[in-house]
């Protein structure tokens, strides 16, 4: 299994590119079932959890063109050989279940399995069931399989949200382009990558409106064409490295930057004392310290437009060095504090309470070995650990590799010390 070694304390300096957005692109990839036309999405990253998506439709029966470390995918579900997706397939990854709405909508069933739990938290699909009941489709849940079909096809409906869910939102508006009339969506996530699925799911002639406020509406049609799309960049990845900059210490600009979908992360670098700079038409983002200590700022994790909860675990990795104490509430998950006792490994002063965790900043973090548990846990490790004085070794990074592209060689080239090793798992 692989490891990443750090040795901090490297300022960093130069270009960062910035990839396309992973989950944007997983929604992305299962609007091709809605269309027997070919679908070319641009600006995809490649990374574990798309190539896995990929995996999953071919096993559906769509053709897949997608050379190795090609940033351009072509789909054609023209004819799907199965509407199963097994559960060894769905379990590795949530957003499979994507996939249920899309092969409900233009055949009428589907059988998918329930993702399950994980990591940070239970995780149900209910606000996905209920939408599709809402739209008409008759619903059996067996064996731990959703067994869907609407023989007459889906009906428009309004559907009120009784809270904000990413998925639930994507998964009802994929579904809805090709119902039965109209489909409104009340308390939709706002989320940039529900207006970038909106966008390529209206250049293959859906009709929709308000993607990306809290009312979307959706005319449905009778079919879909094919289409070229470009996968916006990951705010996400973005503001990552915008905190290990702040972390490390540097100048660093972020280039291919979503600049528009990174207000509250800048906002709340700006507060702990980071210069950023963005530059809306370039797409850059400039991240620059001061030297100065940073300052302590709360966060509370909230829905588009508040502060995202995939960027809490990084910001939680800067608190840490922080000059005071600041805390930081997960009002999404609730277990998303997995990375506190591993950053405390590396000397963070870290108490977590219940859904707060509270942050005394050190002056220095000191090397040490970690361990991974989930994606943005992962890489809040490596950001402690370039800013930490020796070596760290952050183990199990499998998790870091479904949704960070070339990470260690984007890393490198603005001047941390970081490489990729293999060896056998200890734990
Ligand atoms: C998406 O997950 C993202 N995943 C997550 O990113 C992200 O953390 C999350 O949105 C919130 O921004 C993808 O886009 C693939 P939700 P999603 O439905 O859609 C509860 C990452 O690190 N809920 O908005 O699954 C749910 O348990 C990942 O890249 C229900 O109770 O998130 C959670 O507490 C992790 N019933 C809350 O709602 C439902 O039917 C919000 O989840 C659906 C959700």
């Amino acid at each position: 299994m692989d490891s990443l070694k750090i040795i901090g304390g490297q300022p960093l300096s130069g270009e960062i590119p910035i990839s396309g957005a992973k989950n944007s692109a997983l929604k992305l990839m299962a609007a091709c079932l809605l269309t027997a036309e070919p679908v070319t999405l641009t600006n995809m990253p490649n990374l574990a959890d798309t190539r896995f998506l990929s995996q999953l439709l071919q096993t559906l029966g769509v053709e897949v063109y997608w050379p190795k470390g090609d940033s351009e995918c072509r789909l054609n579900a023209e004819k799907l050989t199965s509407t199963i997706a097994p559960y060894e397939q769905v379990r590795k990854m949530r957003a499979s279940f994507n996939v249920l709405g899309p092969m409900l909508a233009r055949y009428g069933h589907a059988t998918v399995s329930l993702p399950g739990g994980c990591a940070i938290g239970a995780r149900p699909v209910d606000l996905h069931l209920q939408a599709f009941e809402a739209m008409g489709a008759d619903l059996l849940v067996e064996q731990g399989y959703v067994k869907a079909a609407a023989i007459h096809g889906l009906k428009g409906a309004q559907i009120v949200f009784p809270f904000v869910s990413v998925g639930a939102t994507e998964h009802a508006m994929l579904a809805a382009t090709l119902a039965k009339g109209e489909t409104v969506l009340e308390n939709a996530a706002r989320e940039p990558e529900i207006a970038d699925l909106a966008d390529c799911l209206i250049s293959m002639g859906a009709k929709i409106e308000g993607a990306g406020s809290s009312t979307i509406t959706i005319q449905g049609v009778d079919e879909l064409h094919g289409t070229n799309h470009k996968v916006m960049s990951d705010r996400i990845e973005a503001g990552t490295y915008a905190m290990a900059v702040a972390a490390a210490g540097g100048h660093v600009t972020l280039t291919n930057a979503p600049v528009g979908a990174l207000s509250a992360i800048n906002h709340a670098l700006r507060n702990a004392g980071v210069k950023v700079e963005a530059d809306k038409d370039a797409g850059t983002i400039e991240i620059e310290t001061t030297g100065q200590p940073l300052a302590p700022v709360n966060v509370d994790t909230a829905p588009h437009p508040g502060f995202p909860t995939d960027l809490q675990a990084q910001f939680m990795a800067l608190m840490s060095v922080a000059r005071g104490t600041s805390v930081i509430r997960e009002n999404i998950f609730e277990n998303r504090f997995m990375h506190a006792p591993e950053l405390s490994r590396l000397g963070a002063n870290i108490a977590v309470r219940g859904s707060e965790a509270i942050v005394t900043g050190v002056e220095k973090l000191k090397g040490a070995p970690v361990m991974a548990t989930d994606l943005r846990a992962s890489v809040s490790l490596v950001i402690a650990g370039l800013a930490a004085q020796g070596e760290t070794t952050v183990s199990r990074i499998y998790h870091l590799d479904r949704g960070f592209e070339r990470l260690e060689e984007k890393l490198s080239a603005v001047g941390a010390n970081i490489r990729r090793t293999s060896e056998e798992d200890e734990g």
